[in-house]
């Protein structure tokens, strides 16, 4: 059975844009046999990073004592990662945290690929692919490119596979739309349906990530709203 560990980074979490997309892809994960579980960055105490490299010389100990000793175990352990991230220029705070405490997973030696030099990660490490959900506030798709930089790029570090990313933008347009009543309920069954797809196929149709990513109105009509 494949192994998840899905992170949700939101502050505002069950609350927020990011839960609408990530908690159906979730669903749609179990639903094709996955075993899920969540975290949210924002009930951990995950402290910066502090850059002495001690976890490369114990063997993947941090010298910091809070709940990222845990998070390492579990990612570790899990054969995809999801994250679940808002964009905030790039990141919500606690996920950079999170991000940058990964370093235990790596075991200290350079993996030279392609003229470019790589940290290596640990042989326990399980990872066969990291997927990026992601929601914004503006109109464009052109706001997740800050986010999706990085995560592809540490995808491309952990030689883990990295499906097309689900992306929703003006996500608190779909929000309130969806309770009013409005007739957008077939994206988050979109995002459901993505979630099934990543387990069968390892990727995301390109059909269903552009329902998840529709238009609910025009630029023109959304912009003149957002900027009287
Ligand atoms: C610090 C900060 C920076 C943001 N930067 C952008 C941005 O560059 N582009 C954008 O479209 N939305 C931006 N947003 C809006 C959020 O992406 C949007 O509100 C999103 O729906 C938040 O997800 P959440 O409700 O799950 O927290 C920013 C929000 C914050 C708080």
């Amino acid at each position: 059975m494949t192994k998840v560990l899905a992170v949700n980074s939101s502050p505002n979490m069950e609350e927020g844009t990011t839960a609408l997309i990530l908690n159906p892809f979730l669903e749609g994960m179990k639903d094709a046999g996955a075993e899920v579980e969540l975290l949210y960055t924002k009930k951990l105490d995950i402290k910066p990073c502090i850059g002495d490299f001690s976890c490369w010389e114990t063997g993947g100990k941090c010298c910091i004592n809070d709940d990222m000793e845990q998070v390492v175990s579990k990612l570790l352990n899990a054969d995809m990662w999801i994250f679940g991230i808002p964009v905030y220029i790039p990141f919500p705070g606690e996920f950079q945290n999170l991000l940058n405490r990964t370093m235990p997973l790596f075991d200290g030696s350079a993996d030279v690929r392609g003229g470019r030099m790589y940290p290596r990660l640990r042989k326990e490490v399980k990872l066969k692919l990291i997927g990026l959900i992601s929601t914004c506030g503006y109109w464009g798709l052109d706001n997740f490119d800050k986010v999706i930089d990085p995560i592809k790029d540490m995808a491309e570090i952990c030689k883990a596979d990295f499906p097309d990313p689900l992306l929703r933008p003006h996500a608190s347009l779909l929000m309130s739309m969806l309770n009013e009543g409005s007739d957008v309920g077939f994206i988050v069954d979109a995002a459901r349906e993505a979630g099934s797809q990543i387990i069968n196929d390892g990727k995301i149709s390109p059909k269903t990530s552009e329902i998840v990513s529709r238009p609910l109105v025009s630029f023109e009509e959304f912009a003149s709203k957002e900027s009287p």
